[in-house]
């Protein structure tokens, strides 16, 4: 008895000690999580949030057109649309139609997100972006994510927006990279779109620590641009691009960029970047989304973000390797489709299709040799 007593002890004794160990093992272990989770945090996952801020990205009710815009002086010599910017004017939120709920979850927060202003008729470009330059990537640990930013087809003018409409479903579940508000998508609601991502970045995103926000026809050399915001702070104002300054209104109602008097009285706009394309940091997009909730609706996209900043007191710069308007060397002999050209480009504009898959087959390829005054590296 006393045996089995003194066994039973001994056994408790073991058990005592074996637990105590695991129990000690397991606080040391739960000790390390926890002190490695602050290093963790970092790159902790950016979780679609409740349903309070998702609110933030659906409207209550539909807006309605102002029936008094009609009271501005001049109303009915407005062209058409203009006249109809200004019944919208104050419509500033639609409803997502196509999301990207997890285009930034992931353990690593986004270093890079690409924006790219397209419209639904433009599948080929879209395409084309989505095999070359705008390939999702992770440039050493550091994500690269694309989206394309649209609204819904001109009823007007296409006769097949059901298949349009179709078509953008279908890339948006096959490649989720879509966003699509339910505005229509035309030259003056593009400044929309910028308002609508600054809103959803800051839901769906908030971590993302540079954008670069472009048109759909334009070339963009992504390692380079990489290269140029690792020496950037994504907690620093950064807004740069092909820089606009002392950029006058047009006035003749035949013109794209007509802007009215009654929509804009100055003489210069304030400095902006075009909007082919340009860069900007974290910190700069929060400060532009402020912005923009003060900042009336403005039918030039590019210059009512000039705007914006003028409100917050921030300046655009010219970056030399944004080229929005396309490359003209004087005097150089090189084609302007000279891949050699493009080694040091950021990004140029208007490229077709074809020429832009042309373009980053030549700039990776391995035979690409560059000399004649051109940096080999
Ligand atoms: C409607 O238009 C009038 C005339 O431009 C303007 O004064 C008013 O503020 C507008 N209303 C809204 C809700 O934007
Ligand atoms: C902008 O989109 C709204 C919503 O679809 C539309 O009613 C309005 O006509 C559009 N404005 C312009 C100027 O195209």
């Amino acid at each position: 008895m006393a045996f089995l007593c003194r066994r039973s002890m001994n056994l408790k004794a073991v058990t005592f000690l074996l637990l105590g160990t695991s129990f000690l093992a397991l606080r040391l272990l739960l000790l390390q999580q926890f002190q490695s989770q602050p290093e963790e945090e970092e790159d902790s996952t950016d979780v679609p949030t409740a349903a309070a801020e998702l609110s933030a990205l659906t409207p209550e009710s539909p807006c309605v057109a102002n029936a008094s815009a009609n009271s501005v002086a001049g109303f009915e010599q407005l062209p058409a649309r203009i006249q109809d910017f200004l019944r919208y004017r104050h419509c500033r939120q639609f409803p997502l139609l196509w999301d990207a709920p997890s285009k930034c979850a992931g353990r690593h927060a986004v270093f890079l997100l690409l924006a790219v202003k397209s419209a639904p008729a433009n599948y080929e470009r879209r395409e084309l972006i989505r095999r070359t330059w705008g390939q999702e990537r992770s440039d050493r640990g550091r994500p690269v994510r694309r989206l394309f930013l649209l609204g819904t087809p001109d009823p007007q003018e296409a006769a097949g927006a059901p298949q349009l409409a179709e078509l953008v479903g279908l890339e948006a579940r096959e490649h989720g990279d879509v966003l699509q508000w339910a505005f229509t998508d035309t030259f003056l609601n593009l400044t929309l779109k910028h308002l609508h991502l600054l809103e959803w970045l800051a839901v769906r995103c908030p971590r993302a620590r540079f954008l670069l926000s472009c048109d759909d026809d334009v070339f963009v050399h992504t390692a380079n641009v990489l290269r140029f915001l690792e020496a950037q702070s994504p907690d620093r104002h950064l807004f740069t691009g092909q820089l606009m300054r002392g950029s006058v209104p047009v006035r003749e109602s035949w013109n794209k960029y007509f802007v009215p008097p009654q929509l804009f009285p100055g003489e210069v706009y304030p400095a902006y970047c075009s909007g082919g394309g340009f860069l900007l940091s974290s910190h700069t997009a929060q400060a532009l989304r402020v912005a923009a909730r003060h900042t009336p609706l403005f039918p030039i996209d590019d210059a009512y973000l000039g705007m914006c900043l003028q409100q917050v007191h921030l300046e655009p710069s010219g970056h030399e390797g944004i080229r929005p308007y396309g490359v003209r060397l004087p005097g150089v002999q090189h084609s302007a489709f000279d891949p050699c050209m493009y080694r040091e480009l950021l990004l140029v504009h208007r490229f077709a299709p074809y020429q832009m898959l042309l373009m980053w087959k030549a700039l990776h390829s391995p035979t690409l040799s560059c000399d004649r005054g051109h940096r080999s590296s």
